[in-house]
């Protein structure tokens, strides 16, 4: 796990850049009902990596993504792979579900998940999301990164990365970003590594995508495009 010392967030933490903690001294941060409880800690156990999606309320980020059965998804950076997993429940057996991920023993425990629920639809898939993506053209319905694209390594590809998720949905496909909002917090990346909505349609202003959402929680936003 690759910890980098804070220079944006309270006295006396670390933030590990690959999963969105903050470790803070003191113990678990933000555990309020509807906010993140302490991200090591989830239900799921050792080694299923961090998950985003209890930072805000999953049932509205999944009405907003208003997925159908049969659709295909493709989760980027998938981590834990709780998205997926929902998708995977809503899209059903006739539709599909990629997670991808490039920390390998994050994809062999989903993995491990998938065989126990049953969930035929749903493929963990080790992969680096700023080089090729190992899914066909033009066949994804919507596709989620959610607090994936503020990692550095992520972002300063941008160009191939929304040229590659242009090549993988169909047209008139959607991409949907979760990122955490550009504020101060004791969770999450320090803020001057987060991306506003704004600075994220800058970045994608190039790629002929059309801004259709912009829904604000508490911690985090998801602002969502879909394809010309
Ligand atoms: C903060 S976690 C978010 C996990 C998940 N999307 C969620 O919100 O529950 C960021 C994830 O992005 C993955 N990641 C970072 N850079 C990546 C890359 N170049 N290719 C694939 N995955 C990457 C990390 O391994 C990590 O699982």
């Amino acid at each position: 796990m690759r910890r980098e010392k804070s220079t944006g967030g309270a006295a006396g933490v670390l933030y590990d850049s690959e999963c969105l903690v903050w470790t803070i001294k003191r113990g678990c941060a933000m555990g309020d009902e509807a906010g993140p409880k302490c991200r090591g800690h989830e239900p799921g156990g050792h080694g299923r990596g961090t998950s985003s999606y209890r930072m805000q309320d999953p049932g509205i980020v999944f009405d907003s993504l208003a997925l159908k059965p049969g659709d295909w998804f493709l989760d980027l950076g998938c981590g834990p792979g709780d998205y997926s997993i929902r998708a995977s429940t809503i899209v059903g057996r006739v539709g599909r579900v990629y997670a991808l991920d490039e920390r390998r023993h994050v994809i062999e425990v989903l993995r491990r998940k998938i065989q126990a629920l049953g969930l035929d639809g749903l493929e963990a898939i080790p992969a680096d999301i700023t080089k090729a993506l190992p899914v066909g053209d033009r066949c994804i319905d919507t596709c989620l990164m959610a607090t994936v694209f503020h990692v550095p390594g992520v972002s300063k590809h941008a160009e191939t990365l929304f040229r590659e998720i242009r090549r993988v949905l169909k047209p008139g496909g959607r991409l949907a970003i979760i990122e955490c909002r550009k504020e101060d917090m004791p969770l999450g990346p320090p803020k001057e590594m987060r991306w506003s909505p704004e600075e994220i349609e800058h970045a994608i202003r190039s790629c002929d995508f059309e801004k259709t959402g912009l829904v604000d929680f508490k911690y985090t936003y998801l602002i969502q495009f879909t394809m010309h």
